[in-house]
């Protein structure tokens, strides 16, 4: 009994612990899905005063694009999770490359779908390549969670929308009735030759 209750106590203590450590590791897998920090606080509702920027609001098959996430005050960040997702799927979409010393790529579902800290060092301005999946999805917005201090968090940055362009896109094709029409007609004139 005695036993029992020193390992309970050990285990409320070990999770206690995480519940309240910081994460200057970045190393938040468990976050993959709320993009929340579980520091036991919660996000601020004010606006956030950080920007995620994309170089380009379209993409094709497997293109690059710049994401920047800057700071808008003087309130740089320690901590941050980025990911591209698709409407209200909290399923990451493409993949990052990072070149910081400051950021890794974490594996969110697939390889490299999220971004966070790999320290917590202040940072003020974080720029990554977002490489876009291949195929049309709609209203995908890049979403960021930024983590000013363990105290201190904003849910939710969000960047402007990324429509598809690529090839393989029908809008050109897109047949008029009168293509229709014409080619319902040649349709029946081949078959009347046979
Ligand atoms: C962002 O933080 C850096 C470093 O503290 C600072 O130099 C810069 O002015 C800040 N940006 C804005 C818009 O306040
Ligand atoms: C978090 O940052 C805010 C704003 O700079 C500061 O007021 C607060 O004391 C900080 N909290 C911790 C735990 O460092
Ligand atoms: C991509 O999908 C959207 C929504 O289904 C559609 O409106 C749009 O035309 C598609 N874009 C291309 C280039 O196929």
């Amino acid at each position: 009994m005695e036993h029992l209750f020193q390992s309970s106590a050990i285990f409320l203590g070990t999770l206690f612990f995480l519940q309240v450590s910081a994460y200057p590791d970045g190393k938040v897998e468990e976050a993959c899905v709320s993009m929340s920090p579980n520091h036991g606080s919660t996000a601020q509702t004010s606006p956030a005063p950080y920007s995620l920027s994309v170089s380009k609001t379209s993409y094709t098959k497997g293109e690059k694009i710049t994401v920047t996430l800057t700071n808008t005050s003087s309130l740089q960040m320690e901590g941050l999770m980025i990911q591209a997702r698709a409407g209200n799927s909290a399923t990451p979409v493409g993949y990052f490359e990072v070149s910081s010393a400051t950021l890794q790529t974490l594996k969110c579902t697939t390889d490299g779908s999220t971004v966070s800290h790999s320290s917590n060092t202040k940072k003020s301005n974080v720029q990554v390549t977002w490489v876009a999946p291949n195929s049309n999805m709609s209203d995908i917005k890049i979403r960021a969670t930024v983590v000013k201090n363990t105290t201190l968090y904003w849910e939710n940055v969000l960047s402007e929308k990324l429509i598809y362009a690529g090839s393989g896109g029908s809008q050109l094709l897109v047949p008029t009735l009168g293509h229709l029409l014409l080619s319902s007609t040649l349709l029946t004139c081949a078959l009347l030759a046979l």
